[in-house]
């Protein structure tokens, strides 16, 4: 399915942007369609400077890591700014979101014709698999906060952190 460079094509990229405080099994299931889509694709966790986020932007990027290691064609960064200036300094031409429901749409209509007004970046929606339709990153958090099992929803190395991140307090 890859397409190497070393055979003159351009590789195909695609971006799966968002705060992924933390890492969830319905993130992941996204992440693993696009990787078979495309050549490339890129997470981008989202700096946000004036929400302090449960996990730090690094650690965030390191649970990512570990999880889409087996994928072989992920890459994962921090940024701040415009999607859309993230997307133009790679040659992504596409943003894939997944879909958990229908009031996700709006939100999610705005920013994809926003963004593709912006920059000609078009935004791929692919609908949440029904597993994980009422999975959120808040509500594993709340959750994992207050001794609820969550090992069904978040991967192994996730479930890890939030114990440990709980278990200090
Ligand atoms: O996981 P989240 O918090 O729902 O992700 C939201 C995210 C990061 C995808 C969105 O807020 C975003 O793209 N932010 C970057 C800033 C930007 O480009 N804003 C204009 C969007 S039209």
């Amino acid at each position: 399915m890859t397409r190497p460079e070393s055979e003159g094509l351009p590789l195909r990229r695609a971006v799966c942007p968002g705060s992924f405080d933390p890492i969830t099994n319905g993130h992941l299931d996204i992440i693993a369609r696009a990787s078979k889509l495309y050549d490339v694709v890129h997470v981008a966790v989202m700096i946000n400077k004036s929400k302090q986020g449960l996990f730090g932007v690094d650690e965030r990027i390191e649970l990512i890591r570990q999880v889409t290691a087996e994928f072989g064609n992920v890459e994962v960064e921090s940024f701040h700014g415009l999607l859309v200036d993230f997307c133009k300094e790679r040659d992504i031409p596409a943003i894939v979101k997944g879909l958990r429901a229908v009031s996700d749409f709006d939100y999610e209509l705005q920013m994809a014709q926003m963004n593709n007004g912006l920059s000609g970046v078009e935004t791929l929606f692919v609908p949440t698999n029904p597993a994980y339709s009422f999975l959120s990153s808040s509500l594993v958090k709340e959750v994992a906060a207050w001794g609820g099992d969550i090992a069904h929803l978040v991967p192994p190395v996730v479930l890890e952190a939030l114990n440990k991140r709980h278990a200090q307090g």
